[in-house]
């Protein structure tokens, strides 16, 4: 093997958003563009030589042209060991396992999680420590940093792997382990889960649907739902990963997801549905009847996870992001355990958990985990569930009534307005920051008074680094909020993310239409911030 340094050219558009870098396949396709971020992304790193890497992606496409030149990047730079998952595939939660279980110094996860894949679609490269989480800002920032000076790349001249065999192969001085992506996952989920019960529930007649989406999960559900627990075959449905997920979109919504959530309100539809995005970290959680909002299954999994023999003996805290509900919040108080409100991105939830001050955390954007790795994971969440639901022996619908009628519930919904005129959606921002300080004691709509009015600051309890302009919140009295931010995860133009919360107390109304109840915030926020009149849109593209 000869290492060879290739003298390159710096991009200046390799700044990490908010998982990893994502960009059209296109852009990656650019001479060097994978190269030059994978050393970038290297020479922010201290101490590897002889370490161990961990590799692999969600599969989609170019997934298999950048893992062989990251292999050969990784073996010219000194790493000792590189453990890949078989086909270059891993799913995200899988591949923090992989990082922890086999204590290696990092990894790459090659994914763009639920955005579009194929060579039209999107690609992304992220980086995860040793935690086995996404890399904190102060590596990203240097990442970013370095990607604009670099000059040069070591790789060698080694052929490709042999990714589809099992065992280990060589690369220089460097070993290459292919390792089954589902087997060391799938045991760590048969730790956390009474996989006897949830095994008894369906040999008696439980049916559930799955949705892999043509994504990184199938293979995870087939092996987990239908092969350990024995859920009929045909439970899987879109089990075979594909490189543009079938022609489809891998978010795990009620727009992408409609069929199944229309199936789950019939009386013959199944009595429990979910799927899982892109990369396998995100769920979507569907009973009989009942949509779950990811808000609210936040809450319900930690008011209710001590029912899981991973979790008996209790949580420590609960964090979530800055726009998911407060729904959490009210559990965690009435546990008596810690709440923490961190900026959007998992990357947050990281120090807290290695902390042990949380075990569970979520997003309102269908992420939900735990400690027992650090990414958020889409079928931990489904387990959890249907764990929950075979120790209770109640139906979804009921699990959340009754939660509502301890805790209140949280009408909460997010509108995204997609591929805005990022100049116009940059100025809509800076002037509704602007009116903030005026904002506090004034009564607005229907009154509705306002709280406290900030552009959210992080404190991180843990290495005490603050992150700053992590979004907009205006916060009423009555536990009612309106969150703008703009996306992080985007590719194209700017997304504009406006997330309204409202609070209906224990002994209040659960019934009401979640638009509906929503409409006067919706109206307020459309007033404060000039939404429809600057973008030009009159709805939004996304409802969830
Ligand atoms: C979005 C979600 C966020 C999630 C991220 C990665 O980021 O809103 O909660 O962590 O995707 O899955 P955004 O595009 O809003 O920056
Ligand atoms: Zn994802």
């Amino acid at each position: 093997m000869t290492i060879q340094t290739i003298s390159t050219t710096p991009y200046a558009d390799q700044k990490p958003g908010t998982s990893g870098l994502r960009k059209r396949v296109t852009v990656y396709q650019q001479p060097n563009y994978v190269e030059n971020y994978i050393q970038a992304i290297f020479d922010s790193l201290e101490g590897f030589a002889g370490q161990t890497l961990v590799m692999g992606g969600d599969g989609r496409f170019y997934n298999d042209v950048a893992i062989q030149k990251a292999i050969r990047i990784a073996a010219a730079n000194g790493f000792g060991r590189v453990l890949v998952g078989r086909g270059g595939i891993l799913s995200t939660p899988a591949a923090s396992h992989v990082i922890r279980h086999y204590k290696a110094f990092g990894g790459l996860v090659l994914s763009a999680s639920h955005n579009p894949g194929g060579p039209d679609g999107d690609f992304g490269i992220k980086y995860n420590i040793s935690n086995g989480g996404p890399a904190p800002e102060k590596i990203t920032d240097a990442v970013y940093a370095r990607s604009k000076v670099i000059d040069s790349y070591k790789t060698t001249d080694t052929a490709d792997i042999d990714l589809g065999r099992i065992g280990t192969q060589a690369v220089g001085d460097m070993t290459v382990e292919v390792i089954d992506p589902v087997t060391d996952y799938a045991a760590l989920m048969e730790t956390l889960f009474d996989f006897g019960a949830i095994r008894a529930m369906f040999a008696s007649g439980f049916r559930m649907t799955f949705d892999a989406m043509n994504a990184v999960t199938g293979p995870y559900a087939h092996d987990i739902l239908e092969d350990r627990l024995g859920a009929p075959k045909g439970t899987v449905i879109n089990g075979t990963p594909s490189p543009d997920f079938g022609g489809g979109h891998p978010d795990p919504n009620l727009v992408y997801c409609k069929e199944m959530h229309d199936l789950l309100m019939t009386p013959e539809g199944p009595d429990f549905g979910a799927a899982s995005d892109g990369d396998g970290d995100r769920n979507l959680i569907i009973g009989k009847n009942r949509f779950v909002t990811p808000s609210d299954s936040l809450a319900l999994l930690a008011a209710n996870a001590h029912l899981a023999p991973g979790y008996k003996a209790g949580i420590a805290g609960i964090a979530r992001s800055m726009p998911t509900s407060a729904a959490a919040d009210r559990v965690a108080e009435k546990l008596g355990i810690e709440m923490h409100e961190t900026p959007t991105g998992w990357k947050f939830f990281g120090n807290l958990l290695d902390a042990g001050r949380v075990t569970i955390c979520g997003e309102e954007s269908a992420g939900t985990g735990s400690d027992h790795v650090r990414e958020k994971d889409g079928l931990w969440a489904v387990l959890l569930w249907l764990n929950i639901i075979a120790a209770r022996k109640q139906s979804v619908d009921e699990i959340v009534r009754a939660h509502w009628a301890t805790y209140g519930r949280n009408y909460y919904t997010r509108h995204d307005y997609e591929e805005v005129d990022a100049a116009i959606a940059g100025k809509l921002v800076d002037d509704l920051r602007a009116q903030l300080p005026g904002l506090p004691g004034q009564i607005l709509g229907d009154d509705l008074q306002v709280a406290y009015a900030d552009d959210f600051t992080y404190h991180d309890p843990v290495d005490g680094s603050t992150s700053a302009k992590q979004g907009i919140r205006i916060g009423f009295t009555d536990g009612s909020r309106i969150v703008l931010r703009l996306s992080g995860t985007g590719t194209v133009g700017a997304t504009l993310r406006l997330y309204l919360e409202r609070y209906e107390a224990a002994d209040g109304r659960h019934d009401l239409d979640t638009q509906s109840a929503l409409e006067p915030l919706i109206e307020l926020a459309d007033q404060l911030a000039g939404i429809k009149q600057r973008t030009g849109r009159q709805e939004p593209s996304v409802i969830t």
